[in-house]
């Protein structure tokens, strides 16, 4: 928003967190942002703080962007920080203006906040909440945010929605569709893209699992219907699934809350969505023991943690899962992620967490590619074979050369490719 030419302060409950992007640090790694947020907080464009109360009678306009992640023991999301961050900031307000919600949460939620608005602005302050979704990926978020594919918004209020089309009036002028509409359908948008792409990541993988048992290449079959133009290629990359904080929890999320609306079986096809999900897992730590036999005690080198490349996020990563079932199952797991290493060690702190991909692999008698960062494709299979104490490989991102691989010698494993 800085970007964009506005005057920014960025609200946290967390004084850590504020204090390092006051000194201009990044608490997580995104591409391109920390040139952005250094050079925003020295043109003095964007601040941060701890305190609503010097937000409240300040912004014309307010974002709501924290976290609405799964409840726990439960598929729905917790909607208790977007709850409290918008309860606090209406007790705040003593002027006019608009909150927008980018937040993901399940629809209906966008009016239930209206009210909670209305009920707690003090005063006769006119306080509008629109609804426009956040459709950026880690790892994209600077370009995604500055150059967006659409721009939904739900609401009614034709003066919000005018303010809304100012902040984003550079993006507008370059050709980026705008789409406004009400509360409801732009809460579902969110959650149908979602959907849709964690769908589409299963589908494939379902027919991983075909053309395993069959001896097909499920690269090759991707390549051919991704040449329809109705399918398109993207998001057809078969391997270890999907992760991260936003498809696994929003589909669930979705199936919980139209669930809940009464209409139980609309969304059951999401069960099926996650739970092929999940098996590309079991398949890997599967193709292990097949491999070793017995995984006890066994040096396996994972190479990855993130959820996927360019990235530092691990939450619900199918990298860092598989790590942690061949740990359980007693292997010695040596991991390395060119990123995620911190968060994968709070998390799960008994891996043995190397210095560099050879420091992993060294003396490993299984390798196991699971994040593909680009280190990683390009792994040289001769030079790497001799620092390993067996030659076996298992590509659980389906981005590595077979026949290079094979012909130095490697026993290779690929999930829904004949190896
Ligand atoms: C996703 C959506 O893409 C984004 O629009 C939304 O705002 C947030 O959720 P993100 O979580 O950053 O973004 O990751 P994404 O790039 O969608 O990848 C999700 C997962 O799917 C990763 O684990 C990735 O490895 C996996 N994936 C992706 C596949 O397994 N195969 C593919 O073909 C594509």
């Amino acid at each position: 928003m800085a970007e964009l030419g506005f005057e920014v302060v960025g609200v946290d409950t967390d004084p850590k967190k504020i204090e390092q992007l006051a000194a201009g640090v990044l608490p997580f790694h995104e591409p391109g942002l920390p040139e952005l947020l250094r050079k925003h907080t020295t043109s003095g464009r964007l601040r941060f703080t701890t305190s609503y109360a010097e937000i409240g009678p300040w912004a014309d306009i307010h974002f709501i962007a924290v976290g609405t992640p799964q409840k726990a023991g439960d598929h729905a999301a917790d909607m208790t920080y977007v709850d409290m961050a918008v309860e606090t900031l209406a007790s705040h307000i003593s002027r006019d203006c608009v909150i927008v919600g980018k937040s993901t949460v399940p629809v209906g939620s966008a009016r239930r906040l209206s009210d909670l608005i209305r009920n707690t602005v003090a005063g006769d302050n006119t306080v509008s909440l629109l609804w426009n979704p956040e459709f950026l990926r880690e790892g994209f978020a600077v370009q995604d945010t500055l150059q967006p594919d659409r721009l939904v918004v739900g609401g009614d209020d034709a003066q919000a929605i005018d303010l809304l089309k100012e902040v984003y009036g550079l993006p507008l002028a370059s050709g980026t569709p705008f789409i406004s509409t009400d509360l409801e359908t732009a809460e579902l948008v969110k959650a149908a893209a979602n959907a849709f792409l964690a769908t589409k990541i299963s589908f494939i993988n379902a027919f991983s699992e075909v053309t395993e048992h069959v001896g097909g290449d499920i690269r090759v079959l991707a390549d051919a219907i991704g040449l329809d133009n109705r399918i398109g290629r993207r998001f057809l990359n078969a391997g270890v699934g999907f992760g991260g904080g936003c498809l696994p929890k929003d589909i669930r999320a979705l199936q919980a809350r139209v669930s809940e609306l009464g209409l139980d079986r609309t969304m059951r096809f999401l069960t099926e969505v996650d739970e092929i999900n999940l098996r590309r897992r079991d398949r890997v730590v599967h193709l292990a023991k097949e491999i070793l036999h017995d995984l006890q005690g066994r040096k396996i080198a994972v190479l990855g943690v993130a959820f996927k490349p360019n990235s530092d996020d691990v939450r619900d990563s199918p990298a860092l899962d598989v790590a942690a079932q061949l740990y359980n199952a007693g292997a010695d797991v040596s991991v390395f992620d060119p990123e995620a290493m911190n968060n994968a060690r709070l998390r799960f702190p008994r891996l043995t967490y190397s210095t560099s991909a050879a420091e992993a692999l060294k003396d490993s008698t299984l390798t196991i590619l699971l994040t593909e960062w680009e280190e990683f494709r390009t792994l040289d299979p001769s030079a790497v074979g001799e620092t390993v104490e067996s030659k076996s490989i298992i590509d659980g991102r389906n981005v590595l050369d077979p026949i290079r691989w094979q012909t130095e010698g490697w026993r290779f494993e690929s999930l829904g490719r004949k190896s």
